[in-house]
């Protein structure tokens, strides 16, 4: 029986994949290197790092690892400007109804983002208090698609992994959950989320019901 939900952030209970596009794409824009929607998709659920990575796949010159910080560090803020201005109407449909049908029903809810500013954006978007516990990313040892965050999410709810149910958008996210020995929802297409164990086109889709017989 299902005792805990852990989900992913961005692209699962918000759109911030247009919010970080747009920030990733002013850097890229100001040190000349192509960037387009395409290369985006490959940034989802990757981690800051790694994202700059892909991006300088294309650049014609090397950058220092010091360079390569500050680089990461410009689209942090252009990035952390833009989900200041977040607030509860950027939630996507049904999420703040789902979080409250999971605490009724006496399951657990954890995060399990890469992403550096979720618990920013967990206040801005009014959700901080939902969350039992929330993943420091900063603290496992590997990314997505290892299973670390979800796994680490999982023992601090103190839930054992085979009762937890993962929600991601990202192909790398569904392997991290999979690999953590969890059932899987995917958000997104089918096609793409191919290792999920269902497959949901919005989070509105989420039915508690079905879930809690998973
Ligand atoms: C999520 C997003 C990625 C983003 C990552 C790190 O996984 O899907 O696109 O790169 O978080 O975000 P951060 O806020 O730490 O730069
Ligand atoms: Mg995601």
């Amino acid at each position: 029986r299902c005792q805990a939900v852990i989900f992913d952030l961005d692209g699962v209970l918000t759109d911030t994949a247009h919010t970080h596009y747009q920030a990733w794409k002013r850097l890229a824009d100001e040190i000349g290197v192509p960037f387009d929607h395409q290369i985006n998709e490959r940034l989802k659920g990757v981690d800051r790092m790694s994202s700059l990575e892909i991006i300088l796949e294309r650049s014609q010159r090397q950058y220092s690892t010091a360079e390569k910080q500050q680089l990461a560090a410009r689209k942090n803020q252009y990035y952390v400007s833009a989900i200041s201005q977040f607030g509860p109407d950027d939630l996507f449909p049904g999420v703040a109804k789902l979080l409250r049908d999971l605490r009724q029903a006496g399951i657990r809810i954890g995060l399990a983002s890469a992403s550096r500013n979720a618990p920013l954006l967990l206040q801005r978007l009014g959700i901080a208090a939902a969350f039992d516990h929330v993943a420091d990313p900063a603290a496992v040892a590997f990314p997505k698609p290892a299973p670390d965050i979800f796994l680490a999410a999982a023992q601090a709810l103190a839930v054992p992994a085979e009762a937890c149910i993962g929600v991601e958008d990202a192909v790398a996210g569904i392997q991290a959950i999979k690999r953590a020995g969890m059932a899987a929802i995917g958000i997104g297409e089918p096609a793409q989320l191919v290792d999920a164990d269902r497959v949901l086109a919005t989070i509105a889709d989420f039915d508690i019901h079905q879930l809690i017989a998973f």
